[in-house]
């Protein structure tokens, strides 16, 4: 592997490392403020082959280009295998999306080593319950057929009713909350890194004041937060604020609106618009000889994030792995110029949580 080292503003620091076992990270607010906000941090960024990889808190490297497996569980056994054999090593997958046996199978079927591969998986809301943590984790890796996950996340911060059930509903079919609180839930996680069984951990879909309130109270910082970000939807200040904190953000839905689960337009699109055919992403792809989709892509991994694409047609996975390559400058700038506080992926009334709430985009 060419491997190139260089510094950038963009670039993920490690501000604070994941210390699972060497003691506290007793503040990590504090002493992330202590450190000079506009200063430039060493890019932690490797490009070569098999592509792009970013360096985690914790010392280890996440492919900067993942799979992601949202949806059409029955499809995902196939296309992760069609993802591993065209290059992918980085999976992504949830106890929530059923996905699991069929990643398993995939990486089996694959004959890549389980080794080179980097696998997450994420902590549904019905095991919240601090007890409740390491058996869930224990069930992901029996249908993972794993010893360990490289990325454990929580997947959201609102817990539902402990139970069997993933969707515990009342007589209304209203979700029933769970009484955890999720910084209970993190502390739980922290144990994890003890057995093994999770390499890092993380968490998804918390606000800034979520995500603040866990920090103090945890000790060891997340590795990894996994968000909604695109062209449409850049919360720079969050992102700002991750790269302060050396807590490495991976962008979910890097299509934006192209998930057909986000299909009830929102005021602000005309009927038919998607980020992916945006004109200034096709313009600037003409340059580089690269669709929109793949700009958008790219977008996100030069600035240090990693992205995790979803999709089931063999074309499009091998398209979307040619979303790693480099944009210039001015190009970046010109996207940042996109930005629209468009965010597609919010469930509060669903799920009886008021997510996002300090956060661009916020909806319902
Ligand atoms: N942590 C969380 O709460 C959370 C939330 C949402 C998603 N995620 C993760 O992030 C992954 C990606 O997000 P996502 O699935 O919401 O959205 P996405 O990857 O941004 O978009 C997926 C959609 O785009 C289509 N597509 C894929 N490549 C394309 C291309 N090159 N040109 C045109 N269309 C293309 C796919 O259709 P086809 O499949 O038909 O190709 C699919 O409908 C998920 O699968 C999941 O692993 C996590």
């Amino acid at each position: 592997m060419v491997a190139a080292t260089s510094s950038s503003p963009l670039a993920c620091p490690t501000s604070f490392k994941q210390r699972a076992l060497r003691g506290a990270v007793a503040d990590p607010l504090r002493s992330s403020s202590q450190r000079s906000l506009g200063g430039r941090h060493q890019i932690r960024t490797i490009v070569g082959e098999g592509g792009t990889r970013h360096k985690l808190n914790t010392g280890a490297e996440i492919p900067a280009l993942g799979i992601g497996t949202w949806r059409d569980a029955d499809k995902q056994e196939q296309t992760v295998l069609t993802a591993l054999k065209a290059g992918y090593r980085h999976i992504d997958t949830a106890r929530i999306y059923g996905t699991e046996p069929a990643v398993a199978s995939a990486i089996e079927a694959s004959g890549v080593p389980r080794s080179s591969i980097f696998l997450t998986t994420k902590l549904w809301n019905n095991s919240h319950a601090p007890s409740d943590v390491e058996p869930a984790l224990d069930a992901s890796l029996q249908d993972l057929r794993t010893p360990y996950v490289d990325l454990y996340l929580m997947h959201w911060p609102s817990p539902l009713q402990s139970g069997p059930s993933l969707r515990p509903t009342d007589a209304r079919g209203a979700m029933i909350p769970g009484a955890a609180d999720y910084v209970d839930t993190w502390r739980a996680m922290e144990a994890l890194l003890r057995t093994g069984k999770a390499r890092a951990i993380g968490v998804s879909n918390l606000a800034e004041s979520e995500l603040r309130r866990l920090l103090r109270a945890a000790r060891v910082a997340p590795a990894v937060h996994q968000l909604e970000l695109h062209p449409w939807l850049q919360q720079r200040r969050f992102v700002t604020l991750h790269r302060r904190l050396g807590i490495h953000v991976t962008q979910y839905s890097p299509f934006g609106n192209a998930n057909p689960a986000y299909a009830a337009a929102t005021e602000e699109l005309s009927p038919g618009e998607r980020l992916i055919e945006d004109p200034v992403l096709v313009e600037i792809g003409r340059k580089y000889g690269k669709s929109g989709a793949q700009v958008a892509l790219a977008w996100g991994i030069r600035q240090g994030r990693s992205v995790i694409p979803k999709s089931v047609s063999p074309e499009r996975v091998r398209h979307n792995l040619e979303g790693d390559f480099e944009l210039a400058e001015e190009d970046l700038r010109r996207i940042d110029g996109l930005d629209r506080a468009l965010r597609f992926n919010d469930p509060s009334a669903r799920f009886r949580w008021n997510y996002y709430a300090d956060l661009e985009g916020k909806r319902y």
